[in-house]
């Protein structure tokens, strides 16, 4: 989604927010687009393009601009197509003010129509370029008072950056629900969507809260509230490629690690305890609640729905999977027993957040499971557990799902222990938990023996992915990875006994199915799908584990993962479904870190 970059100090060379802004390629976007103040001429000069930041980079090296501030935006289309006219910085009529934008203007028509009756020239099919105009309206050489003025008028979402003519030397920056972060150095300071994309200058930063506003200039920031200053917890190697291909190759190869780091520190082996930081100051409230509704979008609520499975066997609670999208809209009954836990790797989704806005209107406890530190999720949600497992780059998630899976297992265990589970369950959970990160390292042996067969299945235009009880919604995480990743594949993952009920009308020797079938309560079930498909032709790879030599007789291949407990299963059998997955689009000689029309992060509604 889009990215924004803005820089006030004594360099001159826009090179730096290019730079920048590359590192925010991995959020999804469809054009670029940079103003530079240029103090000599005191004019704004713009640059932009449809496609790449490459080529605005080349529009760039041909007429290089010079001066600051500048500001850089990387557009992901929503209102008006990709095109040039519509990419921003957005301008007024006097080309005094330029600004970018990420979020969504609501009541843009409105306010478009009122500024066209008053004479306002517009540009675009842009809900973003009436902030420029409505700043225009009220500019009285003070961009912050009139950008004060300006925002009381608008209803939406936005993070701003907005640079003008008539009042150099400054970049005003505002936020109201779309994330924006203030980065600190000597005599400079720069704005950007996340810190992934200034963590190369600088580790201090400032993350904005809603409705807040800075006026940043060279030697001086100005924030209207005293804010401390952070410190951003990883390193520039951390959002480099660090010898893989692609962001997602990394990032799956992580996923062992990403267990470890979720789990690091958080057991009470001998106790059979979860020791959750996060959770400490609500653990009172925790025993009290008799439901808890697990809200989130995507991947992230595949992860949900096998902790809604882990939730009611294992801690005897009532749990429930929403789509966070859906929550505000289902009305469903809550109360002061029910917690809402939301899941989010970025922290930023706006159907997550504000289905956690709205639990809290109705006096649920809100918890969250997140990765980014200090993001709007995190910072909305009663208490929470952070995944820890640095930044994910690529759009499509991996490690962060693993994570989110390990976690629910262990918080599993807290709110099992809080209630009817015993000393040895805790304990046995938590020492299987702790052998992941080592089992799920041996996965990745295989590794070439998957690539192998993403290249035999890559002939194939549509793919089932079939799994029952906890692997039910691993079979839709895999069937999801693999229609982004390697976007010309159909896809549909469903719980395997769905199949009869209608699916299988469409197996036949050109419809493979991607079947998990660990050996756990549901095999024998499991196999009779797999005959289902067999009698009508259908090719199947299986997932199953080391030793069930028999799904040999039904599968025509196979992929073995290690042993574990049921519950466990799909931090497991996820892993050579990403792999697959990746690989595939690699066979198809696909973008597969940036699939089409995708965007990392999802600030719209
Ligand atoms: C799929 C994917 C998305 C996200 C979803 C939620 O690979 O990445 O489905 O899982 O947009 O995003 P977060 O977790 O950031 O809330």
């Amino acid at each position: 989604m889009c990215g924004i970059v803005g820089y006030i100090g004594k360099r001159d060379n826009p090179q730096i927010g290019l730079s920048a802004l590359k590192r925010l390629e991995y959020r999804g976007y469809d054009s670029a687009g940079m103003a530079v103040y240029n103090p000599e001429k005191q004019e704004i000069f713009c640059l932009k393009a449809k496609g790449k930041i490459s080529e605005l980079e080349a529009k760039f090296s041909d007429a290089p601009l010079h001066g600051s501030p500048f500001i850089l935006h990387t557009r992901w289309a929503t209102h008006g197509e990709p095109s040039e006219a519509n990419a921003h910085p957005h301008w007024d009529c006097e080309k005094n003010i330029y600004l970018v934008h990420n979020g969504i203007i609501e009541n843009y028509k409105e306010l478009k129509e009122l500024l066209i009756a008053e004479g306002h020239k517009f540009a675009s099919e842009t809900d973003t370029e009436v902030i420029a105009h409505l700043i225009e309206h009220y500019f009285k050489n003070n961009l912050e008072e009139a950008m004060r003025q300006a925002l009381k008028k608008v209803k939406g979402a936005y993070a701003l950056a907005v640079i003008a003519r008539k009042d150099p030397g400054k970049i005003v920056v505002a936020k109201f629900g779309s994330p924006l972060i203030l980065g600190i150095n000597d005599n400079e300071f720069l704005v950007a969507s996340d810190a992934s994309a200034i963590v190369s200058h600088t580790n201090q930063v400032i993350t904005l809260d809603d409705n807040e506003m800075a006026v940043l200039s060279p030697n001086d920031f100005f924030i209207l509230k005293e804010k401390p200053i952070e410190k951003i917890e990883y390193d520039a190697e951390e959002t480099q490629k660090q010898g893989f291909s692609h962001f997602i190759l990394k990032e799956i190869f992580e996923e062992p690690d990403a267990i470890e780091k979720s789990i690091a520190g958080r057991m009470i082996l001998d106790q059979g305890l979860a020791k959750l930081g996060g959770l400490e100051q609500v653990l009172e409230q925790l025993k009290k609640v008799d439901k808890i509704i697990i809200t989130a979008c995507g991947t992230a609520s595949y992860a949900a729905k096998v902790g809604e499975y882990m939730f009611e066997e294992y801690a005897k609670l009532r749990a429930k999977t929403e789509v966070a999208s859906e929550f505000r809209y289902k009305n469903s009954i809550l109360d002061d027993k029910t917690a809402v836990l939301a899941i989010s790797q970025s922290g930023e989704t706006a159907d997550t957040l504000e289905a956690i806005k709205e639990a809290k209107r109705k006096g649920c406890l809100t918890l969250g499971i997140v990765n980014t530190v200090g993001s709007s999720i995190a910072k909305e949600t009663d208490a929470g557990v952070y995944c820890r497992v640095g930044p994910e780059i690529s759009v499509a998630s991996s490690k962060a799902f693993i994570s989110q899976l390990s976690i629910l297992a262990l918080i599993t265990v807290g709110l099992g222990r809080q209630r009817e589970m015993s000393l040895v369950t805790g304990k046995n959970i938590l020492e299987e938990l702790q052998k992941l990160p080592e089992l799920s390292k041996k996965i990745f042996n295989q590794a070439d023996y998957i690539k192998g067969l993403a290249e035999k299945y890559s002939i194939y235009r549509n793919f089932y992915f079939l799994g029952r009880k906890y692997n039910s919604s691993i079979a839709s995480e895999g069937a999801l990875k693999l229609k982004e990743i390697a976007w010309k594949i159909h896809a549909e993952g469903m719980p395997a006994g769905e199949l009869k009920h209608g699916q299988i009308a469409l197996t036949d020797e050109n419809f493979p199915a991607v079947v998990i079938c660990p050996s756990d309560s549901v095999y024998s079930k499991m196999k009779n799908a797999m005959e289902e498909i067999k009698a009508r032709k259908g090719k199947i790879l299986a997932i199953a584990t080391e030793g069930q030599e028999d799904i040999k007789n039904l599968a025509d291949d196979v992929i073995y993962i290690p042993k574990t407990l049921e519950m466990l299963t799909p931090i497991l059998s996820t892993i050579p479904l990403h792999l697959f997955a990746a690989y595939l689009g690699l066979e198809l000689g696909l973008d597969i870190d940036k699939p089409r029309n995708l965007a990392k992060s999802v600030t719209v509604e």
